[in-house]
């Protein structure tokens, strides 16, 4: 009997040096340095940069970085305009993903698949997804496009780009925070298929498509926005436990639970709840701290056994939601942090390419003929 891995889970398709994951103990590193420590030092621009290179920068290497990222922020005027025609009320990561390949038929480079090529579009890359998505939220809501400032970082001049004004020191870090959070996680679906896509010697562009098209699913990348649909609907605290509940009796799925390969806490939505309750305690909790505390005590103590415990999306949109940002935001959000991740796994994958070309077990008939038309039922 053939062994099938449905969902191609536990199943090794190459090596990688960039992320370790230890699912049953809630470990995440990459390139060996715990999750922790890079939230609390480190910044959006120094994980891109080690994770392309492989190695922490030195002080050289990342002013280098931050300055090429600063000089790619602008988008083409073309791709502006794509911007601000595209029908009102899609959504923004219908719009990212025309956007981004949009961007590639005006990149002159985008055709040369080699080594280099490939590094010098994912800084451009990198840079501009930031710019593309506050200008897609302010065409949406039918205002300018603010233009990038040079003076902020990624983090902070993407708010400022989305809002108009200029963020605080608190707000700024807590993006950066939350955009090192999801910088890399392996071989999640979006990953892969972005190496997938690289496998056959496709562009960048079309990989980083075909990789908003796998995070836009619910189950991945828009289970942050989902999660707070959830909350919406529960409404107010004391109605949390009996949600859930509910839920769980009609085997419903939880949004914001749940891992493929975590099956304990997810060590991302820890520094986010840690977060959130350093909040909680200077200003007090909010509704949807109050109803959150309350969906994972429920969850933990119900479907813990099963290894379901809250994944990075539980609490994340909180984060985005203090920081006002919409929840249609949220998974566009994620994608401005996963680029890095994204280009940093093709290049490493392409530098030892092999077609990526798994098999199904066929289970359909085997002797049949050709029926004519006119003689079937
Ligand atoms: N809520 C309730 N029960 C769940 C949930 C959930 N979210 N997730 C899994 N379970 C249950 C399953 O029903 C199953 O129960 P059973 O053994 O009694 O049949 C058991 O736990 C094992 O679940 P699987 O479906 O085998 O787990 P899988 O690895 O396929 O699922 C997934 C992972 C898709 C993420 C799932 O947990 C899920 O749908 N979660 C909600 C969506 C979500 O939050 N996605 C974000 C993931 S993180 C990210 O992409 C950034």
């Amino acid at each position: 009997m053939t062994n099938i891995a449905k969902g191609l889970e536990g199943v090794l398709f190459t090596e990688s040096k960039l992320t370790f994951i230890n699912g049953a103990e809630g470990v995440l590193t990459h390139l060996g340095i715990p999750i922790q420590e890079w939230a609390e030092n480190s910044t959006f621009e120094e994980l891109s940069l080690a994770l392309l290179n492989g190695q922490l920068p030195t002080a050289a290497q990342l002013a280098t970085f931050d300055a090429d990222l600063k000089a790619n922020r602008a988008i083409p005027d073309a791709l502006a305009q794509v911007i601000t025609h595209m029908p009102r009320g899609v959504h923004p990561m219908q719009a990212l993903r025309t956007a981004v390949s949009y961007l590639g038929l005006l990149d002159p480079q985008s055709e040369d698949t080699g080594a280099e090529a490939r590094r010098a579009i994912s800084v451009r890359m990198i840079a501009q997804f930031s710019t593309i998505i506050a200008a897609i939220s302010r065409a949406q809501e039918g205002k300018e496009i603010v233009a990038p400032r040079m003076d902020l970082t990624h983090a902070g001049n993407f708010l400022y780009m989305l809002t108009g004004k200029e963020p605080t020191a608190e707000q700024t870090r807590l993006f950066d925070m939350a955009l090192v959070l999801h910088v890399d996680h392996g071989m999640n679906a979006s990953t892969f298929t972005a190496i997938a896509t690289s496998s056959t010697l496709s562009d960048m562009y079309s990989c980083m498509t075909s990789a908003i098209g796998a995070l836009k699913g619910p189950l991945h990348g828009g289970a942050n926005e989902a999660v707070m649909d959830m909350l919406d609907e529960v409404g107010t605290p004391d109605k949390a436990e009996a949600y859930i509940n509910a839920k769980l009796d009609a085997k419903t799925k939880i949004m914001g639970v749940g891992h493929r390969v975590y099956k304990y806490f997810d060590p991302r939505s820890r520094v986010l709840r840690d977060y959130a309750e350093v909040v909680a305690n200077k200003e007090g909790k909010s509704t949807y701290y109050q109803i959150l505390e309350t969906i994972e005590k429920v969850v933990v103590e119900r479907i813990g056994s099963k290894g379901i415990y809250p994944n990075v999306d539980f609490y994340s949109g909180t984060v985005y939601s203090d920081l006002g940002i919409r929840k249609e935001f949220f998974t566009p959000i994620f994608a401005l942090a996963r680029i890095s991740g994204w280009c940093a796994s093709v290049i490493e994958y392409t530098g030892d390419n092999r077609l990526l070309r798994p098999d199904a077990v066929y289970t359909g008939v085997t002797d049949a003929h050709y029926v004519q038309l006119q003689d079937r039922q």
